[in-house]
């Protein structure tokens, strides 16, 4: 017998970034982070997890390819996970014994891995969640959440859907750093995101890699993780409760400016940003002089892509003044621009050149269960 079960988990977007480990191996950060999930209509990863006592080893399949289940990460999520069945099943001995069956996780995305998208945290959200599922585990996900940490940082965020912080936690064992939900979706639909995908040439410095380097060299960095972070981290849960995306916008740009600033700090300089993203910055920060307030907010993670976060009310004039410079981009829709939020040839002309898809998405829902047919 091959018992399986499925999910979906979503893409998630920091506006307060996640960037330092103060343990590798446990994967608990320096500071705390929060994030916009975004919706699965758009990117999301599907993952079944099949188990049997017929399976020879443990095995994951990405998008049709096999991959190496040795690393600690995925070696992490396997053993709590059997840890917490096995609890289950000296519980109750009418259990099949599923812990000890060799596991298969088949796992795909909806979008290109060739984008250059962060999939890592909706990889390893819908990973924990699909085997919690096939163990009928009752963990709830802020205590799956500190499974998925384990795998990748950031996917400890993509088991809810909204707005959703992870908080740093001060346990040296970890058990207390763990995604909590700051407001579901539902509270604020209104907002959208726009991901303007930029060609790389080469790849650049693996976050996991380019975080411990900035921990190890920076000067700046421990301003940011224990000054200025914390600080944030309220703010920005205050300004999303409230809805006020003036706040918002304004610490997600300048989060994302303090990140790449401690990259630039390291040793050696960590550059992710390229011309186009510069581009965009500019772009953004045009059309919120233009508004007369800030109704975009740009946010960039460790590669050029820009996500632009805005509210549906501000859909005309936001992607109206980009319409210039994204027409005919694979993924763009044609809006006009407004008379009164529009900018210069200048700005619009570099994003012409570089920027090779758009993704048009909004805030959206957590993992969802996905019944077998
Ligand atoms: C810049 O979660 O990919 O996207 O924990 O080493 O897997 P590991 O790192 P990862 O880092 C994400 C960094 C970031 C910011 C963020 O998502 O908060």
């Amino acid at each position: 017998k091959v018992y399986t079960a499925s999910t979906t988990a979503p893409v998630n977007i920091a506006v307060i970034k996640y960037w330092g480990k103060r343990d590798t191996k446990l994967n608990l950060p320096t500071n705390s982070s929060l994030s916009v999930t975004l919706s699965q209509d758009d990117l999301r990863t599907h993952t079944t997890a099949a188990c049997s006592s017929t399976f020879s080893t443990d095995t994951l399949i990405l998008n049709g390819e096999s991959q190496d289940v040795s690393g600690a990460r995925q070696q992490a999520c396997f053993r709590e996970l059997r840890s917490l069945r096995a609890a289950l099943e000296s519980a109750n001995s009418t259990l099949p014994k599923l812990s000890t069956f060799p596991l298969l996780i088949v796992s795909e995305n909806n979008f290109p891995t060739a984008a250059g998208l962060a999939s890592s945290a909706a990889g390893f959200a819908a990973l924990v969640r699909a085997i919690a599922n096939l163990y009928e585990l009752p963990q709830n996900p802020t205590e799956l959440s500190r499974i998925a940490r384990q795998g990748s940082g950031s996917a400890c965020r993509s088991l809810f859907g909204g707005y959703v912080s992870w908080e740093q936690g001060t346990e040296t064992d970890g058990s207390d750093s763990l995604a909590l939900e700051v407001a579901p979706a539902s509270h604020w639909p209104q907002m959208k995101a726009a991901i303007l995908v930029v060609s790389a040439a080469k790849k650049g410095v693996s976050s996991t890699s380019g975080m411990q380097a900035t921990v190890a060299t920076s000067e700046l960095f421990s301003h940011r993780a224990n000054v200025v972070v914390p600080q944030r981290m309220e703010k920005m849960k205050q300004a999303i409760k409230e809805r006020d995306f003036e706040t918002f916008a304004d610490l997600t740009m300048k989060d994302s400016n303090q990140f790449h600033a401690v990259c630039l700090d390291t040793q050696p300089p960590i550059f992710y940003l390229n011309d186009v993203s510069r581009a965009a910055i500019r772009a953004v920060d045009e059309i919120n002089k233009k508004a007369g307030k800030k109704i975009a907010a740009y946010t960039f993670d460790a590669g050029p892509n820009a996500v632009i976060y805005y509210l549906e009310e501000n859909e005309q004039a936001v992607l109206g003044a980009l319409n210039g410079g994204l027409e005919g981009v694979e993924g763009w829709k044609n809006v006009t621009a407004s008379a009164d939020v529009s900018i210069e040839e200048a700005f619009l002309q570099p994003l012409k050149e570089g920027i090779t898809r758009v993704i048009l998405t909004r805030v959206g829902e957590g993992p969802v269960r996905v019944e077998e047919s």
